[in-house]
């Protein structure tokens, strides 16, 4: 144990976790190292392909940028390669396992590592419960193909007036249907973390079929719009015109500005690249084949969301796809002897969509377990559960908040607010490859982000920039978040971390960045 006492404020602020001591509590790690580069690709891609191209694409669309969503895919996937370089860099030079949060602690601080916590929770946990809504959204659509309804009032946020194809809905008496809760979506947040506690997670085998089946649906899809479109491209031609529709002078529709908007939307949709950064303690060589890993499965992903939106912008007007399945509703154009692959996309999404609630519901519990470990959250959360071996407590607690998240909130702004937390947080990591180059350039690093300076620079300044896009209702209540965070901290945090009681278990070297042996030259 050290005891090493720390007084300063600006250093108790920067308190690092040396890399000996998260080693140290992975040492006891069990996991074999079976991941190949396109096992990590595959990783990515099953945490990366879910409601934000199922679902959000279509707001995106109808209400931001028209035919042109596929320039704000290609704005929101260089945003994310800039950041996914910067994680390529730390996953090979630190030889640590684990998220942004440790990343954090073990080169800006423990002060940024809190910072960082606090966004992962809208990465990963009000993520899960976007991707809750967007999973009930197919789930009601499908059940109703089948001629099972479920009362609209328990489909949709507290409060929203239902919209059903463009057009309100209305009661017996003509009064418009007002949404009370989302039932499908608080119900699957509670089912999937009951699945947690007993211990049920995603093999990577699973994974894989489950990345299959999604990319099957997804091909299968350009592939047959892609081929209507062709057939009759002089007709289909007319929903690009205009490519880019005339700003309302409202900031944020249509135009560029509107182009701009719905970058930080499909920002969503890449989200889940840098859980392959995670694996390093399962990945066959992991120095080459993160970077591998997480830039191929962004690639992949990139092609395959522009390739959507192109040809569900022209086979439909982008006017129509503001729906909770704009996917099928593209496949709808084609004709009713299509509606049997409307239905199979439906189903492919709704096991995409499950898998991906699962993954993220993970990491966050994961995130918290490790955080309570550090002391920085109430020890309970850390409670391993006596059978199952599951955190357990902090599972139910991570399942009750984003069930009532998905229960009550519409998918805009809780996406909204995912989307800011996560750019805010790949801001951190991009500043986390310049710090730690300028305090330890002799580290050996596996991966070398390009261009350096500019590329992690520019990866900062463009995650703040697409930040400021966003409705200025979710920016102020992310600031709010954020100073809450901060005000919890020196509340709580700082006071109960073991690092800065002296009482972090492993070889006490808070200022200090070992060297991996095998990294010594001549090794
Ligand atoms: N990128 C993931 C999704 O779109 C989070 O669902």
């Amino acid at each position: 144990m050290a005891s090493t006492p720390n007084t300063g404020f600006m250093s108790r602020l920067m308190l690092r976790k040396s890399v000996a001591q998260v080693q140290h509590e992975t040492e006891t790690s069990q996991l074999k190292r079976t991941l190949g580069p396109w096992n990590l690709v595959f990783l990515g891609i099953g945490c990366i392909i879910g409601a934000g191209i199922f679902v959000r694409t279509g707001n995106a669309a109808a209400l931001h940028a028209g035919p042109a969503v596929l320039l704000s895919f290609l704005i929101a996937g260089v945003v994310c390669a800039l950041a996914g370089l910067c994680y390529a860099e730390l996953s090979s030079t630190l030889p640590v396992s684990g998220s942004a949060y440790t990343y954090s602690y073990t080169t800006i601080g423990e002060f940024a590592a809190w910072v960082m916590g606090a966004l992962l929770l809208l990465e990963y946990g009000l993520a899960a419960s976007v991707v809750a809504v967007g999973w009930s959204g197919y789930v009601v659509s499908l059940l109703g193909d089948w001629g099972i309804v479920i009362p609209p009032e328990f489909t949709g946020p507290a409060g929203q007036a239902l919209v059903r194809g463009g057009a309100p809905v209305l009661d017996a008496a003509g009064n418009p249907v007002t949404t009370i809760f989302n039932l499908p979506a608080f119900l699957i947040c509670i089912a999937l973390s009951a699945l947690l506690v007993i211990g049920v997670s995603e093999s990577a085998k699973v994974n894989n079929v489950i990345v299959a089946i999604k990319m099957t649906v997804i091909i299968a899809f350009i592939l047959i719009v892609g081929w209507f479109v062709m057939q009759n491209f002089e007709t289909y031609s007319q929903n690009w015109q205009p490519f880019i529709p005339e700003p309302t002078g409202e900031k944020g529709e249509f135009g560029w500005s509107g182009i701009l908007r719905a970058a930080s939307i499909v920002f969503f949709a890449y989200i889940g690249f840098e859980a392959v950064s995670t694996a390093g303690q399962e990945a066959k060589n992991p120095k080459r084949d993160l970077p591998f890993g997480i830039i191929g499965s962004l690639l992949v992903c990139t092609i395959l969301y522009i390739l959507v939106s192109i040809v569900m912008t022209m086979i439909v007007n982008y006017r129509e796809l503001n729906v909770p399945d704009p996917v099928a509703v593209a496949v709808d154009a084609l004709g009713p002897e299509w509606a049997w692959f409307a239905k199979t996309i439906k189903i492919g999404a709704i096991i995409g969509l499950t898998s991906v609630i699962l993954v993220l519901m993970y990491g966050q519990t994961r995130i918290f377990y490790t955080m309570a470990r550090d002391g920085l959250l109430p020890r309970v959360f850390s409670n391993v559960h006596p059978r199952f071996k599951t955190p357990w407590v902090n599972t139910i607690l991570v399942g009750i908040l984003t069930a009532v998240a998905a229960g009550f909130f519409d998918i805009n702004t809780l996406g909204d607010m995912t989307s800011v937390g996560t750019l805010a947080a790949f801001g951190i990591v991009c500043l986390a490859v310049i710090w730690l180059r300028r305090t330890h350039p002799e580290l050996p690093r596996g991966f070398k982000v390009p261009l350096y300076p500019v590329l992690p620079a520019l990866g900062i300044v463009a995650c703040f920039a697409l930040i400021f896009t966003v409705e200025s209702r979710v920016l102020q209540f992310f600031g709010w978040y954020v100073i809450g965070a901060i005000v919890l901290y020196f509340l709580y945090g700082m006071r109960n971390s073991l690092l800065q009681k002296g009482l972090m278990a492993g070889p006490a070297k808070p200022h200090d960045m070992p060297v991996y042996p095998e990294d010594q030259p001549g090794n």
